[in-house]
């Protein structure tokens, strides 16, 4: 199996690094496509430090002294730039979700298609599993987390239906996927379990709050000019970053001085989100919902 194929690589590395003989980092490391094409655009007096959660990502590390990898969630990211003295860095990469990796793997439970554990942890072994929430939650929270993290309208019968079924235990993708099956519309099964998949995997990883706290850091991580490249997959996510590039808030209020002069941040250097072209979509089919975004800090 590929672990993941690097969508909008070039983009990505054209809009992170400016000088060759920088310190940047990729917060997602993953499959390491991304960090393989920053290490070959480097000199030899560049240096690459690269995050990822999951163990698993470290069967791709790269043999090279001007890199690091830190097996950390991305929210601590000052304490390990300043830890390994690398603060501030000339560019910071995030490919935010999960890799065709974690995907494919079916006891990792992320996909609908394939049966396994209800677990959808990136970093496996720690915290709260997707089954935790299936089974534990009270019906009001579960609701809630398919109504704002799956966008769904109908998350209170969503819940309802997952609540009488859980009384004899829903255990796996497969049973999650039958309790639910009479209630998404025909023709829109996949769309709705796409939904509800990705309503528990945000949970399980507080995928929202760790990007608020990862993008809150990045303000003084970065040096003057240092470029923010941010790449996500769905509209909640998309919306923080673009708020925060804009305005340094999450809700894209942009505050102004006594002489009415915004007071921002970061310049952007995207003003709409890029996208994948045709070819790439048609070679990589998940590359269709990628938004990539880039600022420079003032
Ligand atoms: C879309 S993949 C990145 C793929 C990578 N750009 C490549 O070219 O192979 C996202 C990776 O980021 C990791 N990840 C997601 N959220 C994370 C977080 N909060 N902290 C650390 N790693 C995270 C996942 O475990 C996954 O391996």
């Amino acid at each position: 199996m590929m672990y993941h194929n690097p969508v909008l690589l070039h983009p990505c590395i054209d809009g992170l690094i400016g000088s060759p003989s920088g310190t940047y980092v990729d917060v997602t490391f993953g499959g390491g496509g991304h960090s393989s094409l920053i290490l070959k655009t480097l000199s030899d007096h560049g240096r690459l430090l690269a995050f990822d959660q999951d163990p698993d990502a470290m069967k791709n590390l790269p043999e090279d002294s001007r890199f690091q990898f830190v097996p950390y969630n991305f929210c601590y990211l000052k304490k390990f730039l300043q830890y390994y003295q690398a603060y501030p860095v000339d560019g910071i990469l995030a490919d935010l979700g999960v890799s065709s990796y974690q995907f494919d793997t079916a006891e990792r439970g992320f996909s609908h298609r394939f049966e396994g554990q209800l677990d959808m942890r990136m970093n496996k072994g720690k915290g709260l599993t997707a089954y935790q929430v299936i089974n534990e939650y009270p019906l009001q929270r579960l609701a809630e987390v398919f109504y704002h993290y799956g966008e769904l309208s109908n998350a209170r019968a969503l819940a309802h239906q997952i609540d009488k079924a859980r009384a004899t235990a829903i255990q796996t993708t497969t049973d999650l996927v039958n309790a639910v099956a009479t209630l998404p519309p025909k023709g829109k099964e996949n769309k709705v379990l796409s939904q509800i998949f990705q309503a528990l995997r945000i949970e399980v990883n507080n995928e929202l709050q760790v990007l608020q706290d990862f993008l809150t850091q990045t303000v003084d991580a970065l040096k003057p000019g240092g470029r923010l490249v941010v790449m996500s997959y769905h509209s909640l996510e998309d919306r923080l970053v673009k708020n925060f590039m804009k305005s340094g808030h999450f809700d894209g209020k942009i505050e102004k001085d006594f002489y009415g002069n915004p007071l921002t941040p970061f310049r952007l250097i995207t003003r709409k989100a890029m996208i994948p072209d045709d070819d790439e979509i048609a070679q990589n089919p998940r590359a269709r919902s990628a938004k990539l975004r880039i600022a420079e800090k003032k």
